[in-house]
């Protein structure tokens, strides 16, 4: 490498776009472009209204962009130039063939290992910044090192592990950046220059070096650990319902253990978001394609886990609405998979609004940032299914909500003024335990939240 360092990334997405926009903002004399097949979405990147929504995520980019973080559709000019080009491309779970349904669908990936040896006029690093298959970087340094001319890549794994609504802070502040690569000279050398930029403003105690291996499978066991947390403590939510104990005192109790820790304990109607069942069930097929069938189960039962927890709780609100939402207007407040996103991959709502609407329920969405993604995800459930932006009205004529986002805006609601619009008796189903339960149900509700015993005059 000589000179200002160029950087690309190709695939523009929640990972993508953060993740440069924080190098370009931290690294002026770096000149980082990002590129993707997407035409929308690099003009949205372009524009002042992003793709994406994320806290600090503008102000980082509206720092960076122009000066040395650039946006465009010019994948091939885009190789051509760059130096260490990130690969941020989609992983999702393949959906035919060989492994469907389990199997990471490799063709994005494939495709963009293929279009950088086709415009590489020398060799240059190549970073993973997807999570991928344990030893996929064999796969693409043999595609990219096929190249006639004998230039030569270097593969490295970078994985990333911001979580979306925290995403520039993650990347600000990471607990700690993992580089892998191979342990050869050039390997090295590659892990080395990646170190340096993130050194800008990573203290190099939190810079973790390892072999290509290691990073690419520790990004798969960082998201089934907090995955497996979350499970763990749903499974215990159900045994809460049955006991009369309380799961944020168990959590409360247990996460003061220092080797427990508090985080990821909070109890909810199931995890969502785009990775972690995908990136499980990838490892549940890596560990049957070894022969391990017992350590493909263990992590397969996390996911089941989830399913479950979801599925339990449509159960439970057709159980205490009198075994019928048939025709009942239910409102559900929050679709994204968290707060502080639009984005609804995986969230448990979509869930939850499909098990009411085979039970014929009326379905009402609202929610501060993911409307337009929500009426995307439930396009084919049409007449079944309203979106609100105001929560109120959303909730008028309701026979039940159900709280599916911990967004703060539905604690600061007036349930007073809600409950006056509502049918009685009018329930209340708390699937992220965010709300005042007690306070609520003194206004009237009947009040069911996770892992309590509900509060309720029926
Ligand atoms: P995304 O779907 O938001 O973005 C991927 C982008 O890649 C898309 O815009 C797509 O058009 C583009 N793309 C696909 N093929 C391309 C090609 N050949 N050339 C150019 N662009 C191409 O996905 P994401 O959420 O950013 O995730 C990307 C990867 O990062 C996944 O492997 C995911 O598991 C991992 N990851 C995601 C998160 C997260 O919070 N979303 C966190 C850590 C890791
Ligand atoms: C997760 C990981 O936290 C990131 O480290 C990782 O990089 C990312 O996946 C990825 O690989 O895509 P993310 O899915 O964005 O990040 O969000 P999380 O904060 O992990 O939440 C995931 C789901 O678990 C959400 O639905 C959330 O509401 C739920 N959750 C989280 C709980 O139900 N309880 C908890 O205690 C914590």
């Amino acid at each position: 490498m000589s000179g200002a360092t160029e950087i690309l990334c190709i695939g523009a997405g929640y990972v993508g776009g953060p993740s440069m926009a924080v190098i370009a903002d931290r690294c002026p004399h770096v000149r980082v472009t990002v590129t993707d097949v997407n035409r929308e979405r690099i003009a949205a990147w372009n524009s002042d209204t992003l793709p994406i929504y994320e806290p600090g995520l503008d102000e980082v980019v509206r720092r960076a962009r122009g000066r040395n973080l650039f946006f465009t559709t010019d994948v091939a000019a885009g190789i051509a130039a760059a130096d260490i080009i990130f690969v941020s491309v989609n992983t999702p779970t393949k959906a035919f063939g060989e492994g469907a349904g389990r199997a990471a669908d490799l063709q994005y990936w494939e495709k963009t290992a293929r279009e950088i040896m086709a415009h590489s006029a020398a060799g240059k690093i190549v970073v993973e910044k997807s999570t991928l298959p344990v030893r996929t970087a064999a796969a693409m340094a043999r595609i990219l090192n096929s190249n006639p001319h004998g230039f030569e890549f270097q593969v490295l794994s970078n994985p990333e592990f911001l979580a979306e609504g925290s995403a520039i802070r993650d990347l600000e502040r990471p607990d700690r950046v993992l580089i892998g690569s191979a342990e050869t000279h050039g390997g090295l050398r590659a892990r080395r220059a990646l170190a340096d930029i993130y050194a800008a403003w990573v203290p190099r105690e939190r810079i973790i070096e390892s072999n290509v291996w290691s990073a690419e499978l520790s990004k798969l066991t960082a998201n089934a650990f907090l995955a497996q947390r979350i499970s763990s403590i749903n499974a215990m939510s159900a045994l809460c319902e049955k006991t009369e104990a309380d799961i944020d005192e168990v959590a409360h109790a247990i996460g003061t253990d220092s080797r427990i820790g508090p985080k990821f304990l909070k109890a909810s109607v199931g995890f969502g978001g785009s990775c972690f069942k995908k990136d499980i069930l990838n490892l549940v097929y890596i560990a049957q394609s070894y022969g391990l069938h017992e350590v493909a189960d263990y992590w397969e039962a996390v996911v089941r886990m989830n399913e479950w927890q979801e599925a339990r709780f449509v159960r439970n609100m057709l159980a205490t609405m009198f075994n019928t939402v048939a025709g009942k207007r239910i409102t559900l407040f929050g679709f994204a998979f968290k707060a502080d996103t639009g984005d609804t991959r995986e969230s448990p709502a979509s869930a939850v609004a499909r098990g009411l609407v085979d039970e014929r329920a009326h379905v009402v969405v609202t929610d501060p940032k993911a409307l337009p993604n929500a009426r995307l995800d439930l396009r084919d459930l049409q007449d079944r299914v309203e979106f609100q932006d105001d929560p109120y009205e959303a909730a008028a004529g309701a026979h039940a909500i159900a709280v599916m986002t911990e967004w703060p805006l539905y604690r600061g609601l007036d349930y007073q003024r809600i409950l006056a619009r509502m049918v009685r008796p009018a329930f209340l189903f708390d699937g992220r335990n965010i709300l005042e339960h007690r306070a609520l149900f003194d206004l009237g509700f009947n009040v069911f939240p996770i892992g309590k015993a509900p509060l309720k005059r029926l």
